[in-house]
């Protein structure tokens, strides 16, 4: 009980959110019933209910489809307001948002619309609740890199409200390696890379990340667990792993929480922390995540200070920011 005070104490990041993965059953409601959308599902409750869930895939076919609910600036704006104000509330200072801008623009919702909602919400939360940010736009990997190329052309007028690039959606099957060209460009127009890599897939996507896409973070990573080599490599060049705890047992990558390689990781050096990836499917919050690897892991105080510490250390922030904080 003391840890998780010293966690609600603490100021955090986030680094590993999907702003899509932040829409709660009864938004989806309240959104269907403002843009006149009928649901397949009588109520917020009978929705929740179906969030039991056997891997990636049959997530993310419960995802995309909630997010048909996303129409207009306004929408975007709610949902990314909704998740600032449980930061606030969590004492979590920074955030670095994930948006999939083809799960929207492949319905016919323009770009300006998703991005300008979720700048404004964003603005707002440094304004008022002193909340700093950074957007990274995910590239979905079911789909072709020719769309991926072509949401890259459409960010081009937004580019300022972007700090970085990612990669997620349907992992096997689907390698970092057939992303390299829309990767090489956001890397020259002088944007950060990151990419989710060996959550369902093989440590070898890991590498391909690293080797082939450059990327400056791995996104879950904890398949690393498998190559020793590779465990060493990220360690001594500090790449930094986004775990989600919650996320990983709750996708069946684990059974438990309690078979999780989180603290082991830590341990052996590697700069991960703590994430709610999908926090409205995944039963809950940063502190949620928290809290649920202090009663199934039981960390010290020690190991607790360095996921928070890490979150900032990981963090795209300005350096100077990044210092005052650790
Ligand atoms: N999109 C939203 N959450 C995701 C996850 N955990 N893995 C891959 N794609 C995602
Ligand atoms: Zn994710």
């Amino acid at each position: 009980a003391e840890l998780k005070q010293l966690v609600r104490r603490l100021p955090k990041t986030e680094l590993h959110l999907h702003i899509e993965g932040s829409l709660e059953p009864d938004m989806v409601f309240a959104l269907a019933e403002r843009n006149g959308i009928s649901l397949p599902y009588a109520s917020a409750a009978e929705l929740a209910q179906k969030y039991d869930f056997e891997n990636l895939q049959s997530f993310l076919d419960l995802y995309y489809q909630a997010t048909d609910v996303l129409q207009t600036e306004e929408d975007f704006f709610d949902l990314t307001w909704a998740y600032l104000q449980r930061c606030a509330a969590e004492n979590v200072v920074h955030v670095e948002i994930f948006f999939d801008p083809q799960s929207h623009t492949d319905r016919g919702i323009p770009f300006a619309e998703v991005v300008q909602g979720i700048d404004r919400a964003l603005q707002q939360a440094q304004s008022e609740l002193a909340i700093s940010s950074q957007l990274i736009m995910c590239f979905l990997r079911h789909l072709p890199e020719d769309s991926a190329l072509e949401t890259w052309q459409q960010a081009q007028p937004w580019l300022h409200l972007i700090h970085g690039v990612g990669l997620d959606s349907s992992e096997s099957g689907f390698p970092p390696e057939l992303f390299q060209r829309v990767f090489a460009q956001a890397r020259a127009a002088g944007l950060k890379c990151v990419a989710h890599a060996g959550e369902e897939g093989p440590a070898d996507y890991i590498e391909q990340a690293l080797d082939l896409l450059a990327v400056d973070r791995i996104d879950h990573g904890v398949r690393i667990t498998e190559s020793d080599t590779l465990m060493r490599r990220v360690a001594i060049e500090g790449i930094a792993l986004t775990v989600c705890p919650l996320s990983n047992v709750r996708l069946c990558v684990y059974d438990q929480l309690a078979d999780h390689p989180l603290l082991s990781l830590l341990d052996d050096g590697l700069q991960v922390m703590i994430n709610s990836d999908d926090p409205a499917y995944f039963g809950g919050y940063l502190c949620a995540n928290y809290d649920a690897v202090i009663d199934a892991l039981a960390p010290n105080q020690a190991q607790i200070v360095q996921l928070v510490k890490n979150s900032f250390a990981a963090s795209f922030m300005p350096e100077v920011e990044k210092l005052a904080r650790l």
